[in-house]
């Protein structure tokens, strides 16, 4: 597949077959993650799998906005992984300090997309979440209170007939200026 094709086939999906997800799969959209670049090489992130159907229903539950309005279809994905940001080496967070610049949370985002494309290249859909209980997610997961998880991800096969849509962007000439703002 082309490289482009990937990034346009790439969507947040929000509908999954009950179908478990191969290991193997699993691992290489980690070992992708894995391999995402990083300020100073930092790699400021520890990927916590949640596939034990209790616990991930626990975390599903978490992720669910007022009312039921969103992220209602969480609890379908039979894998959540949460990127937790570790701190950086001493020099990332003395330069992201003085050049005012969170480089952590870049990288943990650079990370999740090198997962979510490499799902998408294993046949698996992905939707990044950013609303969720933190507090109560970090508890379920035993991750230390002073650590953040900026991201969670869900993963999983989508249903044979989920659409697939056309991508709403900004046009090309308002999204690039070529030489001057
Ligand atoms: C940082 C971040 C947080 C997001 N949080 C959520 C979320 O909590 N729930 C959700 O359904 N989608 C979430 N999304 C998905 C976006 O809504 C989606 O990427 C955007 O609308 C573009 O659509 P596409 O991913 O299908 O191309 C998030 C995406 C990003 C990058």
């Amino acid at each position: 597949m082309d490289f482009l094709d990937l990034i346009q086939k790439r969507q947040s999906d929000r509908k999954y077959t009950g179908r478990p997800v191969e290991k193997e799969k699993i691992e290489r959209c980690l070992e992708a993650a894995r391999l995402a670049p990083s300020a100073s090489n930092s790699q400021p992130w520890t990927f916590v799998v949640v596939d034990e159907p209790g616990l991930k229903a626990k975390v599903a539950a978490k992720t669910i906005g007022p009312l039921k309005t969103f992220n209602n279809f969480v609890p379908q994905a039979p894998v959540i992984v949460a990127m937790v940001m570790e701190k950086p080496k001493v020099i990332t967070e003395v330069g992201g300090r003085i050049k005012k610049k969170e480089y952590p949370l870049m990288d943990i985002g650079i990370a999740a997309e090198h997962f979510c494309l490499q799902a998408t290249e294993e046949g698996l859909g992905t939707c990044m979440l950013g609303w969720f209980d933190e507090r109560a997610v970090k508890s379920l997961l035993n991750v230390p209170e002073k650590k953040t998880i900026p991201l969670l991800i869900t993963l999983g096969y989508t249903p044979e007939d989920y659409k697939h849509r056309k991508k709403i962007r900004k046009p090309f000439e308002k999204a690039v200026k070529w030489n001057s703002y």
